[in-house]
């Protein structure tokens, strides 16, 4: 099992990669909306700083994961019908872009509420944004509305990953489409 990528397939580093981030986007999307409805308070507080360690880390990821595939380009995509691939191609991008705007976004308005951004219960994250009621509303609707654009591309990623008999599934999984 190679680390890199190649023509053919993802390595191992691409996968490991693309599962964590899945895994933590999705996670971050349920736990988000449950603490979205709850009052802050002392002892809810700590669900806010778990929220936020989850969220930076996910940032930390796509940097990883750009710098990664500038270095072990991904393989091509297997190919599809036109449009298909051109559907693929869009989501993919605003994929990266969303995997951008989404925690910066939480962070803006985080910082505006002036809460220290602590992650992992120990690095403080200087303030991105002032200290202002405006910033951190402004900051939250669009975090908020920005999530719904994620989680409704995912759905759309899914369908596709799994229609999809060609092998691109297996390739994610299994670094080879046959
Ligand atoms: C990919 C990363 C992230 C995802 C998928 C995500 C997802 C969400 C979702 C779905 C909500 C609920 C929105 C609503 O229903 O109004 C939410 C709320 C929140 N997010 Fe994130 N988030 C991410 C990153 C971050 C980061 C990096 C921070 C801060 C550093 C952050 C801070 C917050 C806070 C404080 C709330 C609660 C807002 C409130 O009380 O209304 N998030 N997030
Ligand atoms: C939930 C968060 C997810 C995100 C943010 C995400 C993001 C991405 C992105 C950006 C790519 C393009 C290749 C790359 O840059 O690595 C990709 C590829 C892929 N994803 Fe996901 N993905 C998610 C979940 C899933 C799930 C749940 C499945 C399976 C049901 C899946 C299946 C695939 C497959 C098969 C490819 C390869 C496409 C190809 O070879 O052209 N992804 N994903």
């Amino acid at each position: 099992m190679s680390a890199a990528n190649d023509t053919d397939g993802f390595g191992w580093v691409s996968r490991t990669i693309h599962w964590a981030m899945a895994l933590g986007v999705i996670g971050a999307l349920g736990f988000g909306t449950y603490i979205a409805r709850m009052e802050v308070n002392l002892s809810n507080l700590w669900m806010f700083a778990a929220h936020k360690t989850v969220g930076i880390t996910l940032l930390a990821l796509l940097v990883l994961r750009v710098v990664w595939h500038l270095v072990s380009r991904p393989p091509e995509p297997l190919p599809a019908a036109p449009w298909k691939s051109a559907v693929a191609r869009w989501a993919h991008r605003a994929f990266y872009l969303l995997l951008l705007a989404v925690p910066l976004s939480g962070w803006v308005a985080s910082s505006a509420t002036g809460i220290d951004t602590v992650v992992f219960g120990r690095w403080t994250l200087p303030a991105i944004a002032p200290a202002s009621e405006a910033w951190e509303e402004a900051g939250f609707a669009v975090h908020s509305v920005l999530t719904k654009l994620l989680a409704l591309l995912i759905l759309l990623h899914i369908a596709g990953a799994v229609t999809r008999r060609d092998g691109t599934l297996r390739r994610m999984i299994a670094g080879r489409a046959a």
